[in-house]
Order: C-alpha cells, then structure tokens, then sequence
C-alpha cells in the first residue's frame, strides 16, 4: 500500500476538495483507497455522507491497542473506504505526544491494512504541528494543492525548507509532490504563476486544477465531482491530476 497525505501548512487551499475527488478518482480507475480524515472539522467525512466519530477518539486509537480496522466504513463507491473523523481529533497532537514511538505511530495503524488497500489518502488539517511531523513520517508523498499566489507558493518554500531541516526518521522523508489548485484563467496573476510553476522545484503535475463552481457545488449534492458532474473541467482536472499521481507512485 502506497500512503499520500493531503496537506498544505495553509488553509482553505484545496486539501480536502483533492483528498475525496483524487480518492474518487483513484477507486474509479480500479484502486482500493483507503480516505482517512485526520481533521477533526471531518469535511471529507461529510462530503462522503459518512457520521463522523471514532469509538474510543484518539485516545484509543492511539493507545497500545488501537487498531484502524475497527473504523474503516464503506462509501457509496465501490472500492472506497474511509475512517472517518473524530472530533477528538482535536488532541491529535497532544495525544501523540504522549505516546511511545509517537512518530510511527499512525503507520502502525496503516501496517495490518497493507494488503487490503493499494493506497492510503490522509485528509489533513492546515499547519505544521507535531502531529503533521508524524503524517510525514507516515507517508509516501505529500499532495500539495497550491493555489497561484504569492503567499500559497511561499508555504510550499516554507514546508520545503522544514523537511530540508526536519530530524526525521532516515529513509522517512516524504517526497512534495505539488498542483496547482482553483487555477482561474482570468486572472493574469494566475497566468504568470502557472508559467513560474511549470518549471519550480520540486515539479508540480501538468494538470492544473480549476477553479469550479462544480467544486462549490459537492457541499450541497454531497457527492465528488466525477460522480455528480463528470463533464465539467474540475472533474476531467481530477481524473487527469490522479493518472499523473499514479504514474509517479506505480512508474
Ligand atoms: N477547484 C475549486 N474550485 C472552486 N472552489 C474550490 C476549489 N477547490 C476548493 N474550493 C473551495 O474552497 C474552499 C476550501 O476548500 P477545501 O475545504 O478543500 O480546502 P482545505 O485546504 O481542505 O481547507 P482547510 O484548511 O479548512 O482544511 C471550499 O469552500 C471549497 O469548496
Ligand atoms: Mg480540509
């Protein structure tokens, strides 16, 4: 099982969006996914029509023997499983902090799940906390959608220069993989950005996602773009987005 983390240190990006239409995605080509919502504000929980809460919280999932096996709940779409989020979620960071080998902690709750899923999607909630470290540790690949302004594509400097500096586990640091997320080709300032950023390191994917007002509209059908909308440009964005994600994780 290949692991991927949603993630950005900034808010309101596109984490979320890309976590449940790239999981979509993924299970529409064939792939067994496992979404794992790790923000406690549980959007993609809820995109997916699934009730939140985990027995126990994090409290014990994390303990000595928490398992993730116990929460996983089918999705509408076949060979689409999600955890969903805890509002305990909360305490992630104060909770791993407490616990031995805090840093491979969530990948020992992946590990008896290898078999069963292709690959693993962590929905996480914006900032660079210690709990953030431990998705790192737990994590093939970060998906980082950035939007194209000058303060989004900083945050990927900034996270770029933490992991140069991080002390994390040898062989553990994961790769940035950015996109381009709610591209609108109205705006010049997008334009020039998208121009800067086909040639930045690391690389980002050639496909841009767009801004959508499909996308505005999953919180009401509660529904992926692939599934409520497949014809719009966000939906094929998506679909293109996961087959260049998947030719970097199965070359
Ligand atoms: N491609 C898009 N086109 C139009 N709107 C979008 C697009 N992607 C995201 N949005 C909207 O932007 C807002 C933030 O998106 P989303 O919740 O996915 O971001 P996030 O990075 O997960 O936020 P948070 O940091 O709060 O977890 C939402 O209202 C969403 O509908
Ligand atoms: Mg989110």
């Amino acid at each position: 099982m290949k692991a991927l983390a949603s993630y950005s240190i900034k808010g309101g990006v596109g984490k979320t969006t890309a976590a449940v239409n790239l999981a979509y995605e993924a299970s529409r080509s064939g792939a067994r996914v496992l979404l794992w919502d790790l923000d406690p504000q549980g959007a993609a929980t809820f995109f997916f029509r699934v009730k939140p809460g985990v027995r126990g919280g994090v409290e014990r999932l994390l303990g000595r023997r928490g398992e993730l096996a116990a929460h996983v709940r089918e999705s509408d779409y076949v060979g689409l499983h999600l955890v969903p989020a805890d509002f305990s979620l909360r305490h992630l960071d104060l909770r791993l902090d407490g616990t031995k080998r805090a840093t491979r902690r969530l990948a020992e709750l992946l590990e008896p799940l290898d078999d069963d899923y292709d690959v693993a999607l962590l929905d996480c909630p914006a900032g660079l906390s210690f709990a953030s470290e431990v998705v790192f540790e737990t994590v093939d690949a970060l998906l980082v959608p950035t939007v194209p302004t000058p303060l989004s594509v900083r945050t990927l400097d900034q996270l770029v220069e933490f992991l140069d500096g991080a002390d994390l586990r040898p062989g553990r640091r994961p790769e940035v993989w950015p996109f381009v997320s709610m591209f609108d080709w109205r705006k010049a300032l997008h334009r020039d950005l998208l121009e800067t950023l086909a040639v930045a390191q690391p690389p980002f994917f050639p496909t841009a996602v767009p801004n959508s007002s499909a996308v505005e509209r999953m919180g009401r059908l509660l529904q992926p773009v692939g599934a409520a909308s497949p014809r719009t440009t966000a939906a094929r964005g998506f679909k293109a987005l996961w087959s260049e994600i998947a030719a970097r994780l199965w070359p």
